[in-house]
């Protein structure tokens, strides 16, 4: 399938792999890119610019097909040393940054002269315009759906696809609930010129984090997740669990009095436990609503395999026949 995201990315199709803390790896970015999509190591999980440049190189080693690096620009009190990060990303070449959080513009120039494409994850339009305006190659428009934070509108992809499609020039893929054929067809349709993933990523052989992740989505419904730290303004979708539940109570009782350190068990330093030991209960950790359409854990390779063949089969057996 060609679209103005795989031209742009020089991908086969039209997939993407998202940014995800711990999950992120040169193992799973490979795998993605190997398949033909656009695969993502998670910048800041590595965290100095030594270990990314280690992990870029070994995603080198794996694949060599195009892959992104995703960089998320958080409010910190000691924040990552990005201009380090971003020289190491130059250096080796790495075709395509994937940029998410704040407002990436200080950030662009280095990249874009660089002869980087950016793709900035928004949540919004008028964040999506603004991208546009600093001169971002393409916009991941991630609705509400979506694992991780999906900010602070609450508007699903249903009605923010085409609205971003009604206002932006530059392509964008859909993101946030997105899981097989019907949803690729269903992106495209609505605007989108291609589709990002996490959660579904998460459940394949591929990815390099703890069976019990693994399960724990292909066990949940679409019920299972939880929206926390709203009234922190830094909402997060999250798997429900006790650490949530527990969470969620101190957010009640505590209301707009409630502080980051008040909920600091529940959310700081939980992911390594998460991900790599597999002790599901150890806190709060991203995942989106689409949980309740994962059903399997495939390779990658199977995985877009299959959402490209249904793709194909639900534009020509199935729109094509009304
Ligand atoms: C476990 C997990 C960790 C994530 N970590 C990051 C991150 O570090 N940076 C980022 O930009 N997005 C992160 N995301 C968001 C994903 O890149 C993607 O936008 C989102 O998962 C799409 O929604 P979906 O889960 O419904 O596919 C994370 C998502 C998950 C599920």
């Amino acid at each position: 399938m060609k679209t103005k995201i795989t031209e742009l990315f020089g991908i086969e199709h039209p997939i993407i792999q998202g940014g995800m803390h711990h999950v992120g790896f040169a193992e799973l970015a490979a795998a993605v890119s190997n398949a033909g999509g656009l695969g993502t190591i998670t910048g800041l999980t590595q965290g100095t610019p030594e270990k990314l440049a280690n992990e870029i190189a070994r995603c080198k080693e794996m694949t060599d097909k195009p892959f992104a690096v995703n960089l998320t620009f958080l409010p910190s009190l000691t924040p990552p040393d990005y201009p380090g990060l971003i020289k190491e990303i130059i250096d080796a070449g790495v075709p395509v940054v994937e940029t998410a959080g704040r407002n990436p513009a200080e950030y662009l120039p280095a990249l874009k002269e660089a002869g980087i494409k950016v793709i900035h994850k928004c949540t919004s339009v008028r964040h999506s315009i603004k991208a546009q305006s600093i001169g971002c190659d393409a916009v991941s428009v991630d609705g509400f759906e979506c694992g991780g934070h999906p900010g602070e509108d609450d508007i699903p992809n249903f009605i923010l696809l085409p609205r971003a499609a009604e206002e932006l020039e530059i392509p964008f893929v859909a993101s946030g609930g997105m899981a097989d054929g019907r949803s690729l067809v269903a992106a495209m349709a609505l605007g989108a010129e291609g589709m990002n993933m996490g959660t579904r990523f998460i459940a394949t052989q591929d990815a390099p984090v703890h069976q019990n992740v693994k399960e724990a989505i292909v066990n949940a419904t679409e019920l299972d997740t939880r929206l926390i730290m709203r009234s922190l303004t830094n909402t997060e979708r999250v798997l429900n669990n006790e650490a949530v539940e527990r969470l969620m109570e101190k957010e009640k009782r505590l209301g707009d009095d409630l502080k980051f350190e008040d909920i600091l068990d529940e959310v700081a330093g939980v992911y390594p436990k998460i991900m790599h030991e597999g002790t599901m209960e150890a806190g709060a950790w991203s995942c989106g609503m689409v949980a309740g359409l994962v059903n399997d854990i495939p390779t990658v390779q199977d995985l877009i395999n299959n959402i490209m063949s249904q793709a194909d089969e639900i534009i020509k057996l199935r729109l094509q026949n009304f």
